[in-house]
């Protein structure tokens, strides 16, 4: 997990956090701060060790970890130049992977999950699966005053509990 703690040291990657913070001041819907990442990391985990831990070629906890660290670090380009923050994610993921020095195979993996996460469309490895689901279960639907004006909320009708 040292390339975990790299990440969450990495002076871009905090710059980046900022900027999503400052963007999402006054958001009435859920937000997407660092308490969401180690969310989404924690759940995935949750999810992948529930099915026994399948290593899918090479998936392990780091790598779970850094995929949801990552999955909405694009966030602030949505704000500020309308790009859908899958796909900036996924490009600025690419930059903090390589430096990270995970292989090329994982890059490519990564990548292609945090590009699917926002509908699931393509998420068809496993990564991208316990990605698409962690990130619906870190919202806490069922506690938000905003949900009668969740664009979210009403394309996917109930999100799950569980
Ligand atoms: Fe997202
Ligand atoms: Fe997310």
């Amino acid at each position: 997990m040292k390339r975990v703690k790299r990440l969450l040291e990495d002076a871009r990657f905090l710059e980046y956090v900022v900027k999503i913070e400052d963007r999402e001041a006054k958001r009435e819907f859920c937000s997407h701060e660092l308490q969401h990442f180690m969310d989404v990391a924690r759940i995935s985990y949750i999810l992948w060790l529930e099915q026994g831990c399948p290593q899918d070629g090479f998936l392990n906890k780091e790598i779970l970890y850094i995929t949801a660290l990552l999955h909405d670090i694009g966030r602030w380009q949505e704000y500020d130049y309308g790009y859908d923050h899958a796909i900036s994610s996924s490009k600025l993921a690419m930059q903090f992977l390589d430096e990270l020095e995970f292989k090329a195979h994982e890059i490519d993996e990564i990548v292609r999950a945090i590009a699917a996460h926002r509908k699931g469309e393509g998420a068809e490895t496993l990564l991208a699966k316990l990605l698409y689901k962690a990130d619906k279960l870190a919202r806490p639907c069922y506690k938000c005053e905003a949900i009668d004006k969740c664009y979210k909320y009403k394309v996917l009708k109930k999100l799950p509990l569980y």
